[in-house]
């Protein structure tokens, strides 16, 4: 991060806590209509637009230890072969044989030296070509080479592994915009990975995605934990294009150190920020990160059904302090502030389905779920939304360049 951006998150963070109301002419948000959450017809465009068409987190490239391992992958539904080539390359493929569809992997995960179709035993390598064909004589004009594996966009930020399935998808690098320069000197490649964990919210993914966009819950919900060291009155927001967003929020006393990881190694390059306030990012779409000189944890989404999402935790530490004593510790006091997230989440998805909901009335301190909404819909397409469950869009003139 550059120190001109780093001094402008700490200004921004003192105005916040200054300020009396938002900044001149920044408008009333009109209601998120509740439909988003719930209409089948609008969550089918979200399927087919958002989540087939995005850069997604998959794994860490720890996770993938040597040549031949492999995951098998169904956060969008379609089944995909994450694995490490011969090369080394992290690369991915749809879990379907060429032939006629079967799948060439069937556990979740484990090592190969290629790929094997059980149903008539078609071979492919760890490069997706196909090597052997079973009576190859039988297949008059058979070109092999025009039958290699299907291979999915997959790239990496540092050691992280995205997956998106639109083959047309900006870069990945490109599509994060201003994130990986903010996140540049946190040893991103040689991060490691320490521990994954899973759990399932009866809610639309969107529902629990939203409390990890604001900060304006921490003196309800997290009155002693969060909000006994965070200063949400002066929460820093930077809205960029294309979904992406942070926040930065102060820490109440400035020498404040999470008790979880004091005497943690630290990152010797890592801004101070990230180790005496408290930066959030938003990797749109599912993506939230606060990370911190001492390791940081991923928390994505992921949608199930319509009204059942689940939460993916993942924590990385610094090269040298995977083994750290604190780590348990660390990991389960925040496993006890994501509970304390979840807890309405089931209720709130209650009320959207009912006549008595009207929409979400979203205040200046949480404009990034408005701006969230409003990237959906250019996903869409905003002519393909329904007029009623279209969000118009408000905050074009608040965006950030860096
Ligand atoms: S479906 Fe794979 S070899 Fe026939
Ligand atoms: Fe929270």
């Amino acid at each position: 991060m550059r120190t001109e951006i780093e001094h402008s998150l700490y200004d921004g963070m003192k105005h916040e806590q200054g300020r009396e109301a938002p900044p001149a002419g920044f408008p009333e948000l009109p209601l998120i209509p509740g439909g988003r959450y719930t209409d089948p017809a609008f969550l089918e465009l979200e399927q087919r637009y958002l989540w087939k068409r995005s850069w997604l987190y998959a794994l860490h490239v720890d996770e993938l230890p040597r040549p031949g391992s492999y995951r098998l992958w169904r956060k969008t539904g379609a089944p995909i072969i994450i694995v490490r080539d011969k090369e080394n390359r992290i690369r991915a493929y749809y879990n379907t044989c060429r032939h006629r569809g079967a799948p060439l992997v069937e556990k979740e995960q484990g090592e190969t030296k290629g790929f094997f179709c059980r149903y008539h035993g078609w071979t492919y390598d760890l490069s997706g070509r196909l090597t052997a064909v079973r009576e190859k004589r039988d297949f008059p004009g058979m070109d092999t080479s025009c039958f290699g594996l299907n291979e999915v966009r997959c790239e990496q930020f540092g050691n992280f592994v995205f997956i998106n399935e639109d083959p047309q998808a900006a870069p990945l690098l490109a599509s994060l915009g201003p994130i990986p320069k903010h996140l540049e000197n946190l040893g991103f490649d040689s991060i490691r990975h320490i521990a994954s964990s899973s759990f399932e919210i009866a809610c639309n993914v969107k529902i629990l995605l939203d409390a990890f966009l604001e900060t304006y819950h921490l003196k309800s919900i997290h009155p002693q934990t969060v909000d006994r060291f965070l200063d949400s009155r002066g929460t820093h927001i930077v809205l960029w294009p294309h979904g992406n967003s942070m926040m930065c929020t102060p820490h109440r006393r400035a020498e404040w150190r999470d008790p979880g990881a004091v005497g943690m190694p630290e990152v010797p390059t890592a801004e101070q920020i990230f180790l005496s306030q408290n930066p959030s990012y938003n990797f749109y779409p599912n993506l939230v990160t606060p990370p911190a000189a001492t390791g940081t944890p991923f928390i994505t989404f992921w949608p199930r059904t319509a009204r059942s999402m689940t939460v993916d935790v993942h924590w990385f530490a610094p090269e040298g302090a995977e083994g750290h004593e604190l780590w348990p510790t660390r990991m389960s006091n925040f496993e006890r502030i994501l509970e304390e997230d979840t807890q309405f989440a089931p209720r709130i998805q209650e009320s959207v389905e009912t006549g008595g909901f009207r929409g979400i009335y979203l205040s200046y301190q949480e404009r990034r779920i408005y701006h969230w909404h409003e990237e959906l819909d250019r996903r869409i397409g905003s002519e393909r939304v329904p007029p009623e469950l279209r969000v118009r869009p408000m905050l074009d003139a608040w965006l950030a360049t860096d």
